[in-house]
């Protein structure tokens, strides 16, 4: 077989993106995987609304099952967002033993056990690495690059919206209703933007984090969060005086009794790195026991940066496929069930 048929669900900022990356390094990805990835049907909510990618209309439907039950599409890449209906779509895809790929962080924070439990139980991947921090490839170097270590501290800017507006805000004076516009035109924000400002998408993000990092499933409820609609003109001038930026700041940490994650707005000194990260760029530090610091830095949102994450974890689900190891991947903390069975 020559090639493998993908179903894109949504085909706004992310999905528009995948298919630009699919289509400008389909050479590249091919001698990879050594199959062709073709993009089979793309699922809206809206077949009349215009597209900017006009070659893919033939492919749109507003009908799930024509993804679904497609038996030829055999990874669903999930790029609609929210809770319902992604969450039934991804279960249904895997019910019919479809893998799964995915920028849900909303849905992977709440729903990540139950998902990939579902994975295991059908031998699927499922992978989700455009969820946490955009073009960085954050999880699979928490989940491969530390595997021998462990991880002490996680720290940094996991929200593209909000660093934006307060590098805007400080940088230019700019109002935050306006700046917080712009963020959403150029296709950062979440659907309903409230989840960038109030915390709520980097407590997801961090809850991710701390799953993968440390381990140990984290329940999203456990995360202190606090957002920068509070935060003023006014704060961020002053700060400024005083030789700081306010960054809204995610931070994971553990010790011997207790694992503690927070998102709030930080006053960060000048001098760190992370005050100069800007924009919708994300920056994450972590700490490993035996490595020390490190720190992963890139595009935290955005069209392309972003779906360069979907478009590797497809690579990986074709590259596991071929390998007949589908279903082995980024499930570690989640899979009390899982680790029973492998010392079986
Ligand atoms: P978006 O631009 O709002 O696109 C959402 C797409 O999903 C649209 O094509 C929409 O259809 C479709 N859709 C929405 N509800 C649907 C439903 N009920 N049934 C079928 N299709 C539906 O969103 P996005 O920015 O691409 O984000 C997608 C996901 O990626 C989210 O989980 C987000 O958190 C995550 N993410 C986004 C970024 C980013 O920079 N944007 C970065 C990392 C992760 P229509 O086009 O017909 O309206
Ligand atoms: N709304 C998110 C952000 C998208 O601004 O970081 C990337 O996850």
């Amino acid at each position: 077989k020559q090639s493998i048929k993908l179903g894109l669900m949504g085909f706004g900022t992310v999905g528009t993106g995948v298919v630009r990356i699919i289509q400008a390094h389909q050479e590249d990805l091919q001698k990879q995987t050594g199959l062709s990835i073709e993009v089979s049907r793309i699922l809206v909510q809206d077949a009349e609304k215009s597209r900017n990618l006009s070659s893919m209309e033939g492919a749109l439907t507003t009908d799930p099952a024509n993804l679904l039950d497609d038996p030829e599409i055999e990874v669903i890449v999930e790029v609609i967002g929210g809770i319902h209906p992604a969450k039934e779509y991804i279960l249904g895809a895997l019910e019919r033993g479809k893998h799964v790929v995915t920028a849900n962080k909303d849905l992977m924070a709440l729903h990540g056990a139950e998902i990939l439990a579902k994975a295991q139980e059908k031998g699927c991947d499922v992978f989700y690495e455009a969820s946490v921090a955009g073009g960085i490839p954050i999880l699979r170097a928490l989940v491969e690059g530390f595997s021998s270590d462990r991880i002490a501290k996680m720290m940094g800017i996991v929200n593209g919206t909000t660093n934006y507006i307060m590098t805007k805000m400080s940088q230019e004076g700019a109002e935050y209703s306006e700046v917080l516009k712009e963020a959403q035109a150029l296709g950062y924000a979440e659907q309903d933007p409230t989840s960038d400002v109030e915390g709520f998408d980097a407590a997801r993000k961090m809850a991710i984090l701390a799953t993968l990092g440390f381990r140990v499933p984290m329940k999203l409820e456990d995360v202190d969060v606090k957002g920068i609609s509070s935060v003023s003109r006014e704060d961020i001038a002053y700060g400024k005086q005083l030789g700081y930026e306010i960054k809204l700041l995610g931070l994971a940490r553990r010790d011997e009794e207790a694992i503690e994650v927070s998102v709030q707005p930080t006053l960060v000194p000048k001098s760190h790195p992370l005050a100069s990260v800007n924009g919708v760029f994300n920056a994450v530090y972590v700490h490993g026991e035996a490595v020390g610091e490190t720190m992963f830095y890139g595009p935290g949102a955005g069209e392309l940066p972003t779906a360069t994450a979907v478009v590797s974890d497809l690579v990986t689900v074709v590259k596991n496929r071929k390998l007949g190891v589908n279903g082995r991947g980024m499930v570690a903390p989640y899979k009390e069930k899982v680790l029973k069975e492998d010392s079986e």
